[in-house]
């Protein structure tokens, strides 16, 4: 996905308030960027490739101008490069857009019938180039915009600039973020809320295919009807400083060290049983819960699985959601569908969640990013409140969703009555106590572990039941930010054909906090050492046959994967910063994948 801004207001530094907001969005994409701004009566783009920091040496900030629209790029069509990057142009009008037109190939042979000339391979310049057409014929923009949005499908979130109206930016979306603020004197569109919250933490929200008209003064918005209606004004919760780095020296380790501090924020509401009540007791109708997600929140399904099934009693499903959304699925009424998401955005996740609800399943989105889309659709919402999280490698939201997973699983065992109400207050007051175990982990160096593991081309995670779980995600975060091919393996799978991979020295993370397979696993580190492997073990008990044992806090075995998962997410952190990688934004990825 993308990362899109537009500024309009009375101040004449357009140039530097889109720069400023784009950088906040790096995250969402980083392979090219582009502004187009009215100087004077002339829209004038300037794009290149590269990081944001690339436009930025060649902007020119004396430039006086109080109307403009940015961009910065993750490529899904045409190769990452200056004449691909956005905004796009054709005639009067000016865009920048995030998002897939899935019918763009169909529409661009139509119109290369009629000698129409493209300049990219992208399909994003297809929107420039209708909204022009239609602007050409009805002289009427709104009108343009309207028609364009009955023939593209897919999705987008679209900022326009029409060069016959230099104090107008509009706005128009589907299925894609996009975050319309206001300030005293200006107006701002936003792929995401950091990006505005320099200047205002007062926005609204964009239905589907809404048009927004941003003026200095005021934001006027047409339904699909294009009659005009009104908007409540939001208040963002957040403030600037989540959206800062501060002290860290990146924001996934800022972000790893506001753990602690997230899931005090989330026990305050649910600490009592009488609490836990009030807020779950929607769940009590449901004997059979399914949860989907991708990367990360995937595997935050795959751990609480593991807990509900064995601490509640209630048959857990996982699935992932590219997979889900194209294969049969049964369902029954008496089954809870539960969607994870950072972002709320994710196109796979979302279209699981409408496919889900055409068969009027019950749904439970378990969301970070307030009024985004899958929190808007789905029937119930817990939200995580981890703040917005900007590293691209997510941290504090998977451990704020896997609090929310744990109290899921609290209040449905309570409910089945398979363990006492003292066990429930007890855990309750653990998770209020975890962070002392928190600080105690953050208080370590993994810095020698990192040089252990750094130059390895291969490494294997291991781990059997919930412990298989966090393998995976600790796998995932050492692949997405220092580039080491990982896998996770169920420890007894690995002896079935894989562990023909092991050789001399290749790094084994095996992770044991599970008292009845304790031995089990260690059979299956003995198998790997065996074969020459460098055996790292993360347990709450000393194990001989490591090289390297890193000992966990012997808490809660409910809270264990907590405590697990920071420290394969800090061995992750210092390893690719032994690597010298980009680890806020590494290489071909997003932080939402706004596109299948
Ligand atoms: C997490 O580190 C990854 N960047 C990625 O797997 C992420 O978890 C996945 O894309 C799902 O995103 P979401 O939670 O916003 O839906």
């Amino acid at each position: 996905m993308c990362g899109i801004v537009g500024y309009i207001g009375k101040e004449k530094n357009a140039l530097r308030i889109l720069l400023n907001g784009l950088k906040s969005l790096e995250y969402r994409g980083y392979d090219s960027s582009g502004i187009a701004y009215f100087d004077n009566d002339k829209i004038i783009t300037i794009k290149e490739k590269g990081k944001i920091e690339e436009l930025e040496k060649i902007l020119d900030y004396s430039i006086k101008s109080n109307i403009g629209i940015a961009h910065t790029r993750w490529a899904t069509c045409g190769d990452a490069n200056k004449t691909n990057a956005h905004p796009h142009s054709c005639g009067k009008i000016t865009i920048v857009h995030n998002g897939i037109i899935e019918n763009y190939n169909e529409l661009k042979n139509q119109l290369q019938k009629n000698n129409k000339k493209f300049i990219s391979e992208t399909d994003s310049e297809i929107i420039a180039i209708l909204i022009n057409k239609y602007y050409e014929e009805y002289q009427d923009i709104i009108m343009a915009i309207n028609k364009t949005k009955e023939i593209i499908k897919g999705s987008y979130a679209i900022a326009i600039l029409c060069e016959d109206i230099k104090d107008k930016i509009f706005a128009i979306r589907k299925d894609s973020p996009l975050i319309i603020a206001k300030s005293k004197n200006a107006a701002f569109i936003a792929s995401d809320v950091p990006a505005i919250l320099n200047y205002t933490n007062k926005y609204i929200i964009l239905n589907e295919n809404e048009i927004a008209i941003l003026t200095n003064q005021n934001i006027t918005v047409l339904n699909d009807k294009l009659q005009q209606i009104k908007k409540k004004l939001l208040t963002f919760k957040g403030n600037i400083t989540d959206a800062q780095k501060g002290n860290f020296k990146h924001f996934m380790l800022k972000e790893i060290f506001e753990e602690k501090d997230v899931i005090k924020r989330i026990i305050k509401k649910y600490n009592t049983v009488e609490k836990l009540n009030n807020k779950l007791n929607f769940l009590d109708k449901y004997n059979s819960i399914t949860i989907i997600g991708c990367g990360s929140a995937y595997h935050v399904g795959i751990i609480a699985k593991y807990l509900i099934e064995e601490y509640a009693n209630i048959p857990v499903n996982v699935e992932i959601a590219s997979e889900f959304r194209y294969k049969k699925n049964f369902f029954d009424k008496k089954n809870l569908a539960i969607f994870i998401s950072q972002s709320g955005e994710t196109a796979d996740t979302l279209a699981s969640l409408r496919e889900v609800k055409k068969e009027k399943i019950d749904t439970l989105g378990v969301i970070n990013v307030p009024e985004s889309s899958i929190a808007r659709e789905a029937d119930n919402i817990i939200y995580t409140e981890a703040g917005p999280e900007i590293a691209v490698a997510t941290t504090k939201a998977f451990t704020a969703q896997l609090i929310i997973m744990i109290l899921i699983t609290l209040y449905l065992g309570y409910k089945n009555k398979t363990f006492t109400k003292d066990f429930l207050n007890s855990t309750l007051t653990n998770i209020d106590n975890l962070e002392e175990e928190i600080n105690n982990i953050l208080n370590k160096s993994y810095k020698e572990i990192a040089s252990k593991i750094a130059q390895a081309k291969n490494i294997f995670f291991l781990g059997r039941n919930i412990d298989y779980g966090i393998a995976l995600e600790g796998s995932l975060k050492l692949k997405e930010i220092s580039y080491i091919h990982s896998e996770a393996y169920p420890a007894g799978e690995l002896k079935h054909g894989t562990i023909s991979l092991i050789e001399k020295n290749m790094p084994v993370i095996s992770i044991i906090t599970k008292e009845h397979i304790f031995d089990k696993t260690i059979s299956n580190i003995k198998e790997t050492k065996a074969r020459g492997s460098f055996n790292i073990v993360i347990s709450n008990k000393q194990v001989i046959d490591a090289d390297i044992n890193i000992l966990v806090p012997d808490v809660n075995p409910i809270l264990q994967p907590i405590l697990v998962i920071i420290i394969l997410q800090l061995i992750s952190y210092e390893t690719a910063n032994l690597k010298g990688c980009d680890i806020d934004k590494p290489r071909n990825l997003a932080k939402s994948v706004t596109v299948e």
